[in-house]
């Protein structure tokens, strides 16, 4: 009997309608447009602005998107998972009022963490439960709803982030398509330059604390960066390599949407051209765990069954990875 593999079957997403641009935020931030859109290539991002809707909210509907689209019952699946680094409660499973709602009432439910690298980490969590053979249907859904923590005083962050939710269905394929290889790594010495340090169990959140919005992420650009295009494209190359996989055996790389420098550097790194990588940060910025299944959803149509795709991400904590995928449809 061939080996299972975990494969992406079906794609959904999900952007709130209001668009904060550049030009907005030059009435905000010291900034402006060229800044902005040289030094990282986003022109605008979404918000979710409506009052009481959290990160469950965007993924519910990145998820009704697929249900639909995909023409599943929600009663099958099996596994919810929902990778993001902005929960709607403490104490309460966003994966778990998401599956209700959309109806997978026969589901088991977690939340995944691992800031920006949550949905890359969640593909390997994800494939594995199928690759085991014990479970054949897993939605794995990436959802952030960033502008909840962001301080739009400050420019390092505020023009960079933005909300949104991606989410793919894993299911086993017996033609070798899906998940082929992973290298996933992390350091916390990282977690010192980027970090929301008010409103977790080290510090509760104060008066004074919410005051000086120490609740809100803060990071030191540059050293995220240098970290970011260091460890990225390395992780990248070294996934080609032990796979025996030349740049010319790549159809896409699927990276991580923080900065258009540390991605053009990731695709330089392993002589990519500008056609194979999947692009959208200049509409929505950063959406954390939402950027990888957000490409996909963009692009589902022009990726073709057997297309080889290197996904890359890195984020907070330091976490970071590359996983050598096979697309396994032609939508
Ligand atoms: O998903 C993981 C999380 N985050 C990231 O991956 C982000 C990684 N970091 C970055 O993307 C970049 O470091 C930033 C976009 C945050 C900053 O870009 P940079 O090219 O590293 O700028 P910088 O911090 O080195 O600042 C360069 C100059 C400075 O002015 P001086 O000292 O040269 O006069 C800054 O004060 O640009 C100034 N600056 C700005 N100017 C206009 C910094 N932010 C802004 C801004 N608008 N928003």
């Amino acid at each position: 009997m061939s080996k299972i593999t975990a494969a992406i079957t079906a794609v959904g997403g999900y952007v709130p309608d209001f668009v904060l641009s550049n030009k907005v935020l030059e009435t905000m931030v010291d900034t402006n447009d060229e800044w902005i859109t040289t030094r990282t290539g986003i022109k605008e991002r979404r918000i979710l602005k409506e009052e009481g809707k959290g990160t469950s909210f965007l993924a519910i509907k990145a998820a009704e998107n697929l249900i639909s689209k995909r023409k599943i019952d929600p009663k099958d699946i099996e596994l919810v998972i929902v990778a993001t680094a902005s929960p709607d409660m403490k104490a309460a499973s966003t994966a778990a009022y998401t599956a209700t709602q959309i109806g997978a009432t026969n589901a088991f439910s977690y939340d995944l963490e691992a800031a920006c690298s949550s949905f890359l980490f969640g593909m390997s969590t994800a494939a594995a439960y199928i690759e085991s053979g014990r479970y054949k249907n897993v939605l794995l859904i990436g959802a952030d709803k960033n502008s909840s923590f962001i301080n739009y005083k400050d420019r390092a962050t505020c023009i960079i982030f933005g909300d949104g939710a991606g989410a793919v269905l894993f299911e086993p394929n017996e033609e070798g398509l899906g998940l082929q290889d992973e290298l996933l790594r992390s350091n916390g010495e990282g977690r010192a330059f980027l970090q929301a340090t008010y409103g977790g169990s080290s510090y509760p959140i104060t008066q004074e604390a919410f005051d000086e919005n120490k609740h809100c992420v803060f990071q030191d650009g540059k050293t995220v960066f240098k970290n970011a295009v260091f460890n990225m494209a390395d992780v990248a190359e070294r996934i080609l390599k032990r796979n025996n996989l030349t740049n010319d055996d790549v159809n896409w790389l699927a990276a991580h949407q923080a900065n258009k420098r540390i991605i053009d550097a990731t695709a330089n790194r392993i002589n990519l051209p500008e056609e194979k990588v999947l692009m959208n940060i200049e509409k929505y910025g950063n959406t954390t765990s939402a950027t990888l299944p957000l490409l996909l959803y963009d692009y589902e149509s022009q990726l073709k069954k057997g297309d080889t795709i290197i996904f890359a991400a890195f984020g907070g904590g330091f976490t970071w990875g590359s996983i050598y995928f096979k697309w396994a449809y032609n939508s």
